[in-house]
């Protein structure tokens, strides 16, 4: 019994992984996105809009490169070099659509884009959460069943603001209904569209040939092609998404935060499928690059960013904010550290309230303490700057010691200097040294001193006043205060 339930696992994954090697040479996919997002209110074009750590269009385009296809054209329009920017370096190459005539008209534009392509794929740009494996089953499903149109749906239980489908039985599809056209008994309609279409190309034209942008904004509308190619007896196809997240577009701010918080939620699960800690998950913030080692600990409130790379046991705890920086094994961030394009060895512990601003290298077994700054340093095995520090283009040697309110003097008004401290050396509080200098290792610097000439190895370096003692002092001086006082307190009196 359990050896067969096996063997149908197996063969199912078999499937599944042919699915995914399975090239789309003869499928083009066509990215929509030249338009401006009006309902954002944004100077920024929709599709580059964010969410998931990644501008929307780039997710989009990311999945369609899982596709396989023959090419990726992307539709652009609005800050049409931007999103060209965006989408390039991927493959993509891009069709200008000026002015936006709707969606329908976009795909006119892309007419000499898509070429031969026995079939091709319409993408919204701004529906980012579509995965590749989704439009392959969308693909092999219109493959399959040889119709003109295969459509991909969702059912919702709010379906206000997507075009709603009209089915005629079975997985046939009449016609996609925008929401401005809705009759009464239609805005029941809870399947909508998810504008992720499969067409097969020589059916597609000349149904598109006969849509008349009939609506208030005087646009072809890329949806009234279903209602054409059903008219001509043409199959037309829905498939609803195993997941409605995944076709969910960004048409507002309050999508563009439901949209991020569902990456967010992925990427979470993902790094504690891979035997990650994440304490009250939904207040933690992970770009997709992030990765995290095993048995790390990640506290509330904590975003690691960009490119960001955590060893195996560590602990980061609440309110740190990592960008693009690496931790090796067994690190301790204490709470609100902010750490950017950083370095971070092993066992080191750092925070809290420690900021490491870029080109900060940590070395393993270092303590950076609360309320020190880094700044293009590289700290030594063993070596701690406890507390209070502004330490800035600064190389400091292993096992050294630096005092509370070590200050690196490294800009003179016009450069930056460079400071450089050896093996062993001990710094004692308050010290300000003054770059360029040296201090030769195993030298002393006593507290308080403001060091501008260099060291010598194993030397004590002491620059400040000298300490006067006046014995007596402090009582003549209450003496004399009291004596002052006197004459204000009577009148106090008689007020
Ligand atoms: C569209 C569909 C709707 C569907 C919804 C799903 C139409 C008419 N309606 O509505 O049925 O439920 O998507 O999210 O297609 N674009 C262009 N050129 C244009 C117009 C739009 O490239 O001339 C791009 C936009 O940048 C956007 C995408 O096409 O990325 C969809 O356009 P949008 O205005 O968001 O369509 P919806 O109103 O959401
Ligand atoms: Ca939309």
């Amino acid at each position: 019994m359990r050896r067969a339930k096996r063997r149908i696992v197996k063969q199912s994954r078999a499937r599944d992984n042919a699915l995914a090697m399975a090239k789309n040479k003869d499928v083009t996919i066509v990215v929509l996105a030249a338009g401006k997002g009006t309902r954002l209110k944004s100077s920024l074009a929709k599709v580059l809009h964010a969410a998931g750590g990644r501008p929307l269009v780039e997710h989009v385009v990311r999945a369609c490169v899982g596709v396989g296809p023959k090419k990726i054209v992307v539709v652009v329009g609005h800050q049409a070099e931007k999103v060209q920017a965006v989408v390039e370096p991927f493959g993509a190459e891009t069709v200008l659509q000026q002015p936006q005539n709707g969606t329908g008209h976009a795909i006119q534009v892309s007419k000499r884009a898509i070429g031969n392509a026995r079939y091709f794929v319409v993408l919204p740009g701004d529906a980012p959460l579509v995965r590749a494996e989704t439009l392959r089953a969308l693909i092999q499903k219109h493959k399959n069943a040889q119709s003109a149109a295969t459509i991909l749906t969702a059912v919702l239980a709010d379906p206000s603001g997507y075009g709603r489908i009209l089915r005629k039985g079975g997985d046939a599809v009449a016609a996609i209904i925008e929401e401005s056209q809705l009759t009464a008994e239609q805005r029941e309609l809870n399947e909508i569209n998810s504008s992720i279409y499969c067409f097969t190309t020589a059916k597609l034209w000349p149904a598109l040939a006969q849509v008349k942008p009939n609506n208030a904004h005087r646009e072809i509308y890329l949806t009234d092609v279903i209602g054409v190619l059903n008219a001509k007896g043409e199959t037309v196809l829905a498939e609803i998404a195993a997941d409605f997240r995944e076709i969910l577009g960004c048409n507002t701010r309050a999508d563009l935060a439901e949209v991020d918080h569902s990456f967010r939620e992925l990427k979470r699960e993902a790094l504690m499928n891979g035997g990650v800690t994440i304490q009250l998950p939904e207040t933690v913030l992970i770009d997709p690059d992030v990765s995290v080692g095993e048995d790390t600990i990640l506290e509330p409130c904590v975003q690691l960013l960009g490119k960001t790379k955590i060893g195996l046991r560590c602990v980061v705890k609440t309110g740190c904010v990592v960008l693009d920086s690496v931790l090796g094994d067994d690190v301790v961030l204490e709470p609100h550290c902010v750490i950017t394009a950083s370095r971070i060895d092993g066992k080191v512990i750092a925070g809290p309230f420690a900021r490491m601003r870029p080109e900060s290298h940590v070395k393993s077994g270092a303590r950076v303490g609360n309320f020190v700054e880094l700044k293009k340093s590289t700290i030594g095995e063993g070596s701690k700057v406890p507390h209070l520090s502004y330490i800035g283009d600064t190389k400091i040697g292993t096992k050294a010691n630096i005092g509370a309110g070590t200050i690196t003097c490294n800009y003179d008004g016009f450069h930056k200097h460079p400071t450089i401290i050896g093996d062993k050396v001990f710094v004692g509080s308050d010290t300000t040294l003054v770059a360029p200098v040296k201090l030769g290792a195993g030298a002393y610097v006593a507290a308080g001193s403001t060091i501008t000439e260099n060291i010598p190895a194993d030397a004590l370096g002491i620059a400040r006043g000298r300490q006067a003692i006046k014995k007596g002092w402090a009582s003549k001086k209450r003496r004399e205060l009291a004596a002052a006082e006197k004459p204000k307190k009577h009148s106090k009196k008689h007020r």
